[in-house]
């Protein structure tokens, strides 16, 4: 058993990332995997400061944080903001990446060791390929191993239709193959 969570950078009603999410959902199932629907709505995450970690350990960061710690494998679908990730997204990695109890700074027990994979839609002609670089980035220096796969979907507002199926077979195929070889990944990383 394969489990992975899709982890959605917007919270935006008719969010075009919530669309391709749920696309990667049904291929991630359609593979094998058991798959946890994270919406960050749900989810009452302060902004980081150290000054409001020192205060108490947000209820929802921990929750958080167990819910990534419980899985072999992450994708993250991510709007470009100006060029990075969306700060609700940065943020909730953020705050699974803090040591909780008796944890290193480095013990990074949320991700270290997993999988994980990334996916954009985005308004802009380039499918917030800059806001994709930046976060596989971030996801090896949480320690984790990317994979090379990923989607892109440039032309958000045009590239879906009235079932939420993209139009275009390019993306259709890479939501695919990025999930495929994100279950793999996960799942040989895992034993
Ligand atoms: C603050 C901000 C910055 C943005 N910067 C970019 C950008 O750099 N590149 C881009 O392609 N789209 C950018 N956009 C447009 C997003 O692609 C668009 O809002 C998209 O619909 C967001 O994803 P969502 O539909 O999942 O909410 C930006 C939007 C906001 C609100």
């Amino acid at each position: 058993m394969t489990n992975i969570a899709v982890v959605v950078g917007s919270t935006r009603e008719g969010s075009f990332n919530r669309m391709l999410g749920k696309l990667a959902i049904r291929a991630l199932e359609a593979k094998g995997a058991i798959v946890a629907d994270v919406d960050l709505s749900d989810f009452d995450l302060p902004l980081y400061s150290a000054a409001r970690e020192a205060e108490a350990f947000p209820a929802d960061a921990e929750r958080l944080k167990r819910l990534f710690a419980a899985q072999d494998g992450l994708l993250f679908v991510s709007p470009e903001y100006n060029g990075s990730v969306s700060p609700l997204l940065k943020n909730a990695i953020d705050w699974a990446s803090r040591p909780t109890g008796d944890e290193s700074l480095v013990a990074l027990s949320a991700y270290r060791g997993k999988a994980s994979a990334v996916m954009a839609a985005s308004i802009g002609p380039f499918g917030g390929l800059r806001g994709l670089m930046h976060l596989r980035q971030i996801l090896s220096t949480i320690q984790t191993l990317v994979i090379p796969e990923q989607v892109l979907v440039p032309n958000a507002h045009a590239a879906f239709d009235a079932d939420g199926n993209l139009v275009e077979a390019l993306p259709a195929t890479l939501v695919e193959m990025t999930a495929a070889r994100l279950v793999a990944v996960a799942k040989a990383l895992a034993v």
